[in-house]
């Protein structure tokens, strides 16, 4: 049977342990307004062109990206799946010059993510919900956090900005650079690159496909 709470189903085992913090009636309007502004000249809408298109970066231009710019890439994260709904995860829009030297020092030295915009991803599994056991809930904000980033990564593509994944990262260390007690999950590094390249190759789509 599948579990009823109040007017809402949920699937068996996944129903919330607490209210949501927010009301479920409301539509979120500031997150509607962000993602619906005024495109700019240089915003690709084609979603599946945007994914052919994006090649990680790790050459970025001085110029600064610009703060509309990085409203929708914060909000595109926001519209990303959660465990639950649950949101278990909170990001840190690093801007201090000082914070992105710490970071470069905590992801084992490697310069560029000294970047012009720098996203971290941490999880909160603390806002998982479910009565499961503490290693799952970890799991569902792992996933959380990386699916947001992901998002994150594919908005700045689409907005004609670039990015480099950063996971290979010290997490204590990098938790000490941005004060937060929220383990991280990857760090993105956005900007305009100094020069736009072509996608890397993937494998064959036979090696990677099993049906079964
Ligand atoms: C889980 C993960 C961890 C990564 N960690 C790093 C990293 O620490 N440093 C880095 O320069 N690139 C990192 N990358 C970027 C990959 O090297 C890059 O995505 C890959 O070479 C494919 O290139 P593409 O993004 O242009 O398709 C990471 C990517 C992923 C998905």
């Amino acid at each position: 049977m599948i579990p009823v709470h109040g007017t809402r189903i949920y699937p068996k085992g996944y129903e919330p342990q607490d209210e949501p913090d927010y009301d479920p009636g409301l539509r979120n309007q500031l997150l509607d307004h962000i993602l619906s502004s005024a495109s700019e000249a240089d915003t690709d809408t084609d979603m599946f062109r945007v994914m052919a298109r994006r090649r990680s970066t790790r050459r970025f231009s001085k110029r600064p990206v610009e703060a509309v710019k990085m409203d929708r890439i914060i909000a595109a994260a926001d519209t990303a799946p959660t465990a639950g709904n649950y949101q278990g995860f909170e990001i840190f829009y690093v801007r201090d010059p000082k914070v992105k030297k710490g970071l470069v020092a905590a992801c084992n030295g490697q310069k560029y993510v000294d970047a012009p915009a720098v996203l971290v991803f941490c999880k909160n599994p603390a806002r998982v919900k479910f009565d499961f056991e503490q290693y799952v809930l970890t799991k569902f904000a792992i996933q959380d956090a990386t699916l947001a980033a992901a998002y994150s990564q594919l908005a700045a593509q689409a907005l004609g900005l670039s990015s480099i994944w950063i996971g290979m990262l010290d997490e204590r260390a990098v938790m000490e650079v941005i004060g937060t007690d929220l383990v991280p999950s990857s760090i993105l590094c956005i900007g305009y690159p100094e020069q736009s390249r072509y996608p890397k190759p993937r494998r064959n789509l036979k090696d990677l496909v099993h049906v079964v």
